[in-house]
């Protein structure tokens, strides 16, 4: 059902090498591949090299596994975007925390996950990323349906720019700010 599910229960939990051949599937999927294909090779082996340093904790960037009703759907990563300096440059906010995401399991895509997948990763960052005012997140200008999730959970649209991608190629995104408000405890 579009729009959310009765009894749906979306959790983030910490990725492990266990998953890789699981997001080697999802990374290879052509609703998935349309927007990361510039990320490189989906084979398992590109994606240990890909994504293990993070699961492995010697990359900047957090990587977690998204569960609906307890199966594995998805993915979320997340990193201060100051630790990717040439990126960093391209954005309002360097000391914001970045978040990337993909729904892998086409059959899931449409149904509230990404919407509640974000909730959920808007409750994690506020307790591990204590100190930071803004989240960042530059879906492709095209993307409507990860631009109109970011917007349901109080992302902001801001400028478009060109990103460079890691194959050459340069994507057209929007830059979508989520302001955090904190109250005095
Ligand atoms: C983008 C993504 C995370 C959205 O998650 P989702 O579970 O499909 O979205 P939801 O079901 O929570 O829907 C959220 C909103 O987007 C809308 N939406 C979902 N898919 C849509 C589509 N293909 N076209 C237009 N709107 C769409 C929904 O209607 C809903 O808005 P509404 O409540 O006003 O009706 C998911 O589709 C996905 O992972 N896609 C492939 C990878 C990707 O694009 N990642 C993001 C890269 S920046």
């Amino acid at each position: 059902m579009r729009g959310g599910e009765v009894d749906l229960t979306v959790v983030l939990r910490p990725m492990t090498r266990g998953d890789l051949p699981d997001v080697a599937r999802w990374r290879a999927a052509p609703h998935v591949r349309k927007w990361f294909g510039a990320d490189g090779e989906s084979d398992l082996a590109a994606v240990t090299a890909h994504y293990g340093p993070r699961i492995d904790g010697t990359s900047p960037t957090r990587m977690w596994v998204v569960e609906a009703n307890g199966r594995s759907v998805g993915w979320v990563q997340d990193y201060r975007l100051r630790d990717y300096p040439e990126y960093a440059v391209l954005t309002p906010d360097p000391e914001a925390v970045g978040v990337d995401y993909a729904i892998g399991e086409r059959a899931f895509t449409g149904r509230g996950v990404g919407t509640a997948m974000l909730r959920a990763w808007l409750r994690s960052a506020g307790e591990r990323y204590p100190d930071v005012a803004s989240y960042w997140s530059a879906p492709d200008h095209r993307n409507v349906a990860s631009l109109r999730v970011l917007e349901k959970v109080g992302f902001e649209q801001g400028a478009w720019f060109d990103e460079p991608q890691r194959d050459g190629s340069v994507a057209t995104v929007v830059g979508c700010t989520f302001r955090v408000t904190r109250h005095a405890p």
